[in-house]
Protein backbone atom coordinates (compact mmCIF):
# COMPACT_ATOMS: atom_id res chain seq x y z
CA UNK A 1 0.00 0.00 0.00
CA UNK A 2 1.03 3.30 -0.28
CA UNK A 3 2.46 5.49 2.19
CA UNK A 4 0.34 8.82 2.88
CA UNK A 5 2.50 11.66 4.87
CA UNK A 6 0.76 14.64 6.35
CA UNK A 7 3.15 16.76 7.42
CA UNK A 8 4.67 20.28 7.99
CA UNK A 9 6.40 22.48 5.27
CA UNK A 10 9.57 24.23 5.78
CA UNK A 11 9.53 27.45 4.87
CA UNK A 12 12.34 29.55 4.69
CA UNK A 13 13.41 32.94 4.46
CA UNK A 14 16.72 34.48 2.87
CA UNK A 15 17.71 37.80 2.01
CA UNK A 16 20.59 40.33 1.96
CA UNK A 17 21.06 41.62 6.06
CA UNK A 18 18.30 44.67 5.88
CA UNK A 19 16.52 43.14 3.30
CA UNK A 20 13.18 42.58 5.89
CA UNK A 21 13.10 39.19 6.50
CA UNK A 22 12.55 39.40 10.74
CA UNK A 23 9.36 41.66 10.07
CA UNK A 24 7.90 39.47 7.32
CA UNK A 25 8.92 36.42 9.72
CA UNK A 26 7.01 37.86 11.94
CA UNK A 27 4.30 38.94 10.43
CA UNK A 28 3.88 35.21 8.71
CA UNK A 29 3.64 33.68 12.35
CA UNK A 30 0.92 36.31 13.74
CA UNK A 31 -0.97 35.35 10.27
CA UNK A 32 -0.55 31.64 10.86
CA UNK A 33 -1.88 32.36 14.57
CA UNK A 34 -5.27 32.35 13.06
CA UNK A 35 -5.21 28.93 11.60
CA UNK A 36 -2.99 27.10 13.75
CA UNK A 37 -5.57 24.41 14.59
CA UNK A 38 -5.49 23.61 10.80
CA UNK A 39 -1.17 24.05 10.60
CA UNK A 40 0.25 23.86 13.84
CA UNK A 41 3.53 26.07 13.17
CA UNK A 42 6.96 27.12 14.59
CA UNK A 43 9.22 29.76 14.68
CA UNK A 44 12.84 29.02 14.45
CA UNK A 45 16.02 31.07 13.50
CA UNK A 46 19.79 30.73 12.34
CA UNK A 47 21.97 31.27 13.76
CA UNK A 48 20.25 30.51 17.16
CA UNK A 49 22.38 33.26 19.02
CA UNK A 50 21.06 31.88 22.26
CA UNK A 51 23.68 31.68 24.88
CA UNK A 52 22.35 27.83 25.57
CA UNK A 53 25.58 26.35 23.81
CA UNK A 54 29.46 27.42 22.91
CA UNK A 55 28.84 26.88 19.45
CA UNK A 56 25.67 29.67 19.40
CA UNK A 57 28.25 31.99 21.84
CA UNK A 58 31.18 31.85 19.46
CA UNK A 59 28.64 32.72 16.64
CA UNK A 60 27.60 35.43 18.72
CA UNK A 61 31.22 36.58 19.43
CA UNK A 62 32.30 35.97 14.89
CA UNK A 63 29.17 37.90 14.31
CA UNK A 64 29.72 40.65 16.55
CA UNK A 65 33.48 40.84 15.19
CA UNK A 66 34.84 39.97 19.28
CA UNK A 67 36.39 36.71 17.51
CA UNK A 68 38.39 36.11 14.41
CA UNK A 69 37.89 32.65 12.75
CA UNK A 70 39.64 31.23 8.90
CA UNK A 71 36.57 31.17 6.77
CA UNK A 72 36.12 27.52 6.81
CA UNK A 73 35.78 27.61 10.96
CA UNK A 74 33.65 30.10 10.59
CA UNK A 75 31.17 27.91 7.99
CA UNK A 76 31.60 24.65 9.85
CA UNK A 77 30.23 26.44 13.11
CA UNK A 78 27.05 27.35 11.47
CA UNK A 79 26.41 24.32 9.75
CA UNK A 80 26.89 22.56 13.20
CA UNK A 81 24.41 24.66 14.75
CA UNK A 82 21.74 22.96 12.10
CA UNK A 83 23.06 19.58 12.14
CA UNK A 84 22.19 20.11 15.51
CA UNK A 85 18.59 20.92 14.94
CA UNK A 86 18.09 18.40 12.21
CA UNK A 87 16.49 15.70 14.59
CA UNK A 88 14.08 18.01 16.21
CA UNK A 89 13.51 19.90 12.86
CA UNK A 90 12.70 16.22 10.98
CA UNK A 91 10.07 15.73 14.43
CA UNK A 92 8.20 18.53 14.14
CA UNK A 93 7.94 18.47 10.33
CA UNK A 94 6.23 14.45 10.74
CA UNK A 95 3.96 15.76 12.91
CA UNK A 96 2.50 18.02 10.65
CA UNK A 97 3.87 20.92 12.50
CA UNK A 98 5.40 23.86 9.78
CA UNK A 99 8.40 25.48 10.42
CA UNK A 100 8.98 28.97 9.21
CA UNK A 101 12.91 29.58 9.40
CA UNK A 102 14.63 32.99 9.21
CA UNK A 103 17.68 32.27 7.17
CA UNK A 104 19.27 28.25 6.91
CA UNK A 105 21.56 26.95 4.71
CA UNK A 106 21.38 29.28 1.69
CA UNK A 107 22.64 31.86 4.05
CA UNK A 108 25.31 29.30 4.83
CA UNK A 109 26.13 28.96 1.25
CA UNK A 110 25.89 32.85 0.12
CA UNK A 111 27.73 34.38 2.82
CA UNK A 112 30.90 31.93 2.83
CA UNK A 113 31.19 32.28 -0.78
CA UNK A 114 31.05 35.26 -0.89
CA UNK A 115 34.26 35.47 1.30
CA UNK A 116 35.67 33.05 -1.63
CA UNK A 117 35.19 29.55 -0.50
CA UNK A 118 33.39 27.19 -3.47
CA UNK A 119 30.18 27.11 -3.34
CA UNK A 120 29.55 23.71 -4.42
CA UNK A 121 31.90 22.94 -0.97
CA UNK A 122 29.77 25.34 0.97
CA UNK A 123 26.33 23.60 0.16
CA UNK A 124 27.82 20.24 0.22
CA UNK A 125 28.39 20.73 4.09
CA UNK A 126 24.09 21.06 4.33
CA UNK A 127 23.82 17.48 3.04
CA UNK A 128 21.47 15.60 5.05
CA UNK A 129 19.40 18.46 6.51
CA UNK A 130 15.86 19.06 4.95
CA UNK A 131 15.66 20.97 2.15
CA UNK A 132 12.94 23.58 2.56
CA UNK A 133 9.80 23.30 0.45
CA UNK A 134 9.69 26.99 0.04
CA UNK A 135 12.39 29.35 0.11
CA UNK A 136 11.38 33.56 0.19
CA UNK A 137 13.95 35.58 -0.95
CA UNK A 138 13.44 39.30 -0.21
CA UNK A 139 15.27 40.87 -2.93
CA UNK A 140 16.48 43.95 -2.16
CA UNK A 141 19.68 45.24 -3.71
CA UNK A 142 23.04 45.78 -1.59
CA UNK A 143 22.81 49.62 -2.48
CA UNK A 144 19.27 50.09 -1.03
CA UNK A 145 19.74 47.98 2.10
CA UNK A 146 22.90 50.03 3.34
CA UNK A 147 20.24 52.75 3.77
CA UNK A 148 18.20 50.63 6.32
CA UNK A 149 18.56 51.45 9.52
CA UNK A 150 20.40 49.86 11.64
CA UNK A 151 23.27 48.73 8.43
CA UNK A 152 27.32 48.85 9.11
CA UNK A 153 27.09 47.54 12.58
CA UNK A 154 27.97 43.75 12.08
CA UNK A 155 30.51 41.70 10.35
CA UNK A 156 29.59 41.33 6.88
CA UNK A 157 27.07 44.48 6.73
CA UNK A 158 29.18 46.54 3.87
CA UNK A 159 27.77 47.16 1.13
CA UNK A 160 30.70 45.18 -1.40
CA UNK A 161 30.48 42.09 0.70
CA UNK A 162 26.62 42.44 0.50
CA UNK A 163 26.74 42.30 -3.30
CA UNK A 164 28.50 39.61 -3.31
CA UNK A 165 26.82 37.67 -1.21
CA UNK A 166 23.23 38.27 -3.68
CA UNK A 167 25.17 37.02 -6.42
CA UNK A 168 26.11 33.73 -4.66
CA UNK A 169 22.36 33.58 -3.76
CA UNK A 170 21.36 33.80 -7.03
CA UNK A 171 23.42 31.20 -7.95
CA UNK A 172 21.46 28.95 -5.43
CA UNK A 173 17.74 29.56 -6.76
CA UNK A 174 15.70 26.45 -7.87
CA UNK A 175 12.55 25.77 -8.43
CA UNK A 176 11.65 26.03 -4.56
CA UNK A 177 12.48 29.82 -4.54
CA UNK A 178 9.97 32.51 -4.96
CA UNK A 179 11.37 36.10 -5.52
CA UNK A 180 9.57 39.07 -3.60
CA UNK A 181 10.43 42.44 -4.45
CA UNK A 182 11.47 43.43 -0.81
CA UNK A 183 11.01 47.45 -2.04
CA UNK A 184 7.27 46.83 -1.85
CA UNK A 185 5.60 47.58 1.21
CA UNK A 186 5.11 45.63 4.18
CA UNK A 187 1.33 44.97 3.77
CA UNK A 188 2.22 43.96 -0.06
CA UNK A 189 4.56 41.61 0.46
CA UNK A 190 2.82 39.80 3.56
CA UNK A 191 0.30 39.30 1.23
CA UNK A 192 2.69 37.95 -1.70
CA UNK A 193 4.08 35.85 1.45
CA UNK A 194 0.95 34.17 2.82
CA UNK A 195 -0.36 32.74 -0.52
CA UNK A 196 2.77 31.31 -1.52
CA UNK A 197 2.78 29.83 2.04
CA UNK A 198 -0.75 28.55 2.29
CA UNK A 199 -0.50 26.44 -1.47
CA UNK A 200 3.24 24.74 -0.47
CA UNK A 201 1.58 23.90 2.89
CA UNK A 202 -1.18 22.11 0.93
CA UNK A 203 1.12 20.58 -1.69
CA UNK A 204 3.66 19.13 0.39
CA UNK A 205 1.40 17.15 2.82
CA UNK A 206 1.37 14.14 0.96
CA UNK A 207 4.80 14.07 -0.11
CA UNK A 208 8.01 12.99 1.82
CA UNK A 209 10.61 15.07 3.35
CA UNK A 210 13.11 15.86 0.75
CA UNK A 211 16.86 16.47 1.89
CA UNK A 212 19.83 18.61 0.45
CA UNK A 213 21.95 15.76 -1.53
CA UNK A 214 19.10 13.21 -2.03
P1 LIG B 1 20.77 38.03 11.32
O1 LIG B 1 20.69 37.33 12.65
O2 LIG B 1 20.52 39.48 11.39
O3 LIG B 1 19.99 37.34 10.27
O4 LIG B 1 22.32 37.98 10.88
C1 LIG B 1 23.06 36.84 10.84
C2 LIG B 1 24.33 37.12 10.09
O5 LIG B 1 25.05 35.88 9.97
C3 LIG B 1 24.11 37.60 8.67
O6 LIG B 1 25.09 38.56 8.34
C4 LIG B 1 24.32 36.36 7.83
C5 LIG B 1 25.32 35.57 8.61
N1 LIG B 1 25.22 34.10 8.45
C6 LIG B 1 26.33 33.39 8.03
O7 LIG B 1 27.37 33.95 7.75
N2 LIG B 1 26.23 32.02 7.93
C7 LIG B 1 25.08 31.34 8.24
O8 LIG B 1 25.02 30.11 8.13
C8 LIG B 1 23.94 32.11 8.67
C9 LIG B 1 22.66 31.41 9.00
C10 LIG B 1 24.05 33.49 8.75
Amino acid sequence: MEQRYVRGALIVFEGLDRSGKTTQVNRLLQDLEGTKERYPYRGMRFPDRTPANPINIEICDYLSKKKELPAREAHLLFTKQRQNQKDEMERFLQNGTTLVVDRYSHSGAAYSAAKGLPLDWCMAQEEGLPKPDLVIFLDLFADIAKNRSGFGEERFEEEPFQKRVYEQYMQLQDETWLRVNASKTEEEIAAEVRQAVLRVIEECREKPISHFGD
